[in-house]
């Protein structure tokens, strides 16, 4: 059978567009607002640590796989699975790790977009001066006023959704190629230049020592899992995104090269975003350990004090609205394209009922900041705290042990050479050993060890099975 150059989608003109599009998707709000975040709130280096760990021996290998399985299924990722499952007699059950993770793109979507749509609610906020020398209990009222008013909130988010859909909307070349070809070098051209703003204006030797020493007494298993949890979702595994851009990929392009790259960009985004704020926040005597209100609270009050903050303060929000959009773009792509391939249907259709829906149950995530703010869905977490928590620690670490799983014991080797046609032999026997090995054990044990010491009630009934079980392990 003469091998199929192309997916009905389109392919991406070169190794430069895929490696801007994969990126783009890569860095997003993860990097910029969450990623400070959550390292202030573990404590900084220890964690940093910990998810550089993460990232080297659990999110290239998994990279690596889940971009072979698109490029070697060339359509959605629930279409490919069926595909490859069926090729290969495997069991057809396998369909499902594709529909779980257009699942999981689309819950995502559902609460990054409204997230998104406070960066976009600052850009006219630090433009128009509302927070020039703002006093830290005016910044958090202005941040907790934003909030608390449902209608601001879904109207920043039906932009940001629209945003979203306007370019998934036309396709592959015309729409997600033009996009990340404009907005990724703009993204890189902001960060350098905040960050030169913060090395001369921030507090910049606090900022390193803050992200890199290693203070261990810091480490939790929960910040363990949150760290795993967190480069999935940076680096946008375990849900079908960076498959979906595989199937795009022309063949002659090395994975493995690509893979590297795109993850050395996003942790470099990650830290330099790190480096951005944590400066500017030391040199305005704030803390770092603020949780999600530190690029919303902390930063404009830095911004508001400083030499043309108002400005740059409109540059960083602009970064973010980029970053956001690139990877909005790549979480319901997945669904999209299969949409497209199982109603047969237009691009412009399907992104915009996926896009409604993605919208309906935003609204959710809006309510849980006001109105459902008390609402308790999983252990005292609101809808958006659920959907948060559920996705990224759970669904895209799932996600990504699935297809390791699959990639590294069900996948004839054959295809897994094929695609990747390493030069090197010695890498390719060591990706397949950390792929088939190291980063299951890993997520497994981490899942595992971090789902517990995050419901102590489970725990306590699940160490009682074990020990019935094993009655031996009692040990006295
Ligand atoms: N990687 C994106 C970020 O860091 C989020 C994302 C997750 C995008 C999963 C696509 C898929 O913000």
């Amino acid at each position: 059978m003469p091998e199929k150059q192309q997916s009905i989608h389109g392919i991406w003109r070169n190794r430069w567009t895929f490696i801007f599009a994969a990126t783009g998707s890569a860095v997003g709000l993860g990097n910029i607002w969450k990623f400070p975040y959550i390292a202030g709130e573990n404590g900084g280096g220890a964690f940093v640590l910990v998810y550089l760990a993460c990232i080297l021996a659990i999110g290239v290998p998994i990279m690596i796989a889940e971009i072979l399985l698109g490029r070697h299924g060339q359509y959605s990722p629930i279409t490919s699975m069926r595909r490859i499952a069926a090729q290969s007699n495997h069991s057809k059950a396998w369909v499902l790790l594709g529909w779980f993770g257009a699942l999981a793109g689309f819950l995502i979507l559902s609460y990054y977009s409204v997230v998104a749509g406070w960066a976009l609610a600052y850009i006219p906020k630090l433009g128009f001066g509302e927070m020039s020398q703002v006093t830290p209990d005016v910044a958090k009222k202005i941040f907790e006023d934003l909030l608390a008013n449902p209608l601001t909130l879904v109207g920043w988010h039906t932009v940001f959704i629209l945003l979203t859909a306007m370019v998934v909307a036309r396709g592959v070349n015309k729409g997600l190629e033009k996009a990340v070809t404009i907005l990724m070098p703009m993204l890189f051209l902001l960060l350098v230049i905040l960050l030169g703003y913060s090395m001369m204006s921030g507090n910049f030797q606090d900022g390193l020592d803050f992200l890199f020493t290693f203070d261990f007494n810091k480490l939790t298993w929960d910040s363990v899992l949150e760290a795993m949890g967190h480069a999935f979702f940076t680096l946008s595994l375990g849900m079908g995104a960076i498959m979906a851009y595989g199937a795009y990929m022309p063949k002659n392009i090395s994975i493995i090269n690509t893979s590297l790259t795109i993850a050395f960009f996003d942790t470099l985004v990650a830290i330099i975003a790190g480096l951005v704020i944590f400066p500017i926040v030391f040199a305005n005597g704030l803390e770092p350990g603020e949780g999600p209100g530190l690029m919303f609270v902390s930063l404009p009050i830095a911004f508001g004090h400083m030499g043309f903050g108002a400005f740059f303060g409109v540059l960083f929000f602009i970064l973010v609205t980029f970053a956001a959009w690139s990877s909005a773009i790549s979480l319901i792509e997945p669904s999209v394209a299969w949409a497209v391939e199982r109603f047969n249907t237009t691009r412009f259709k399907a992104t915009f009922f996926v896009a409604l829906l993605a919208w309906v149950l935003g609204l959710g995530s809006v309510l849980s900041f006001n109105h459902w703010e008390n609402m308790s869905i999983l252990d005292g977490r609101n809808i958006f705290a659920t959907l948060d928590f559920l996705t990224t620690n759970i669904m895209l670490p799932l996600g990504g042990l699935l297809i390791a799983l699959f990639v590294g014991w069900v996948l004839q080797e054959q295809i897994t050479r094929k695609e990747l046609s390493p030069k090197i032999m010695q890498i390719y026997q060591l990706w397949r050993w950390f792929l088939r090995l190291v980063a299951p054990v890993a997520v497994l044990i981490i899942l595992t060890v971090g789902l517990l010491e995050a419901f102590p009630e489970q725990k306590i009934a699940f160490t009682r099975f074990i020990l019935d079980v094993f009655p031996s392990l009692k040990g006295d």
